[in-house]
């Protein structure tokens, strides 16, 4: 038996036939569109590096199945910049050294746009460490993640560089 579902990822839509209504959204991004950007840590919902959003929510695409979230809108790591222009939470992650080996980098980086568009963090470092706690990072790199999310959550309320 197949499941037909439609997904819009990175504004583009996709028709897709499932033969497994148990595949996940992470394998679907990865392995049938080769959307490798989503990383796959603990594939258990640990460690937050295959956060996407979907519906503008932050959400582990390892917990969830492709076929619940038939019409959704998907955005992953791919589909963040604008052309060449790095979106501003990846600007401010390079500015701000946010990254180490760079594994747990897209996920961090999702998250952190998800974030700041709930709006409940503001550029208050605690604040924003709480609110990014669900992404690990192996390399310890919490002091440049948590200054890049403040930079970026105040360059995207000014406009001013991060
Ligand atoms: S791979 Fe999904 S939370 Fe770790
Ligand atoms: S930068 Fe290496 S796991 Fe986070």
């Amino acid at each position: 038996m197949s499941f037909s579902i439609g997904l819009t990822i990175n504004h583009r839509h996709h028709a897709i036939e499932l033969d497994d209504p148990r595949v996940t959204l992470l394998d679907l991004l990865r392995e049938r569109l080769h959307l490798t950007g989503t990383k796959k840590g603990c594939d258990r919902g640990q460690c937050g590096a295959c956060t996407v959003l979907v519906d503008g929510r932050r959400i582990n695409a390892c917990l969830a199945l492709a076929v619940s979230h038939d019409g959704a809108d998907v955005t992953t790591i791919e589909g963040v910049a604008d052309g060449e222009t790095l979106h501003p939470v990846q600007q401010a992650f390079v500015a701000h050294d946010g990254f180490q080996c760079g594994f747990c980098t897209p996920g961090q980086i999702m998250s952190a746009i998800g974030l700041i568009a709930e709006g409940q963090a503001g550029d208050d470092p605690e604040r924003v460490r709480e609110g990014m706690s669900g992404n690990l990072c192996r390399c310890g790199a919490y002091k440049g993640i948590t200054e890049a999310v403040c930079a970026a959550q105040r360059a995207m309320a000014t406009g001013e560089a991060a």
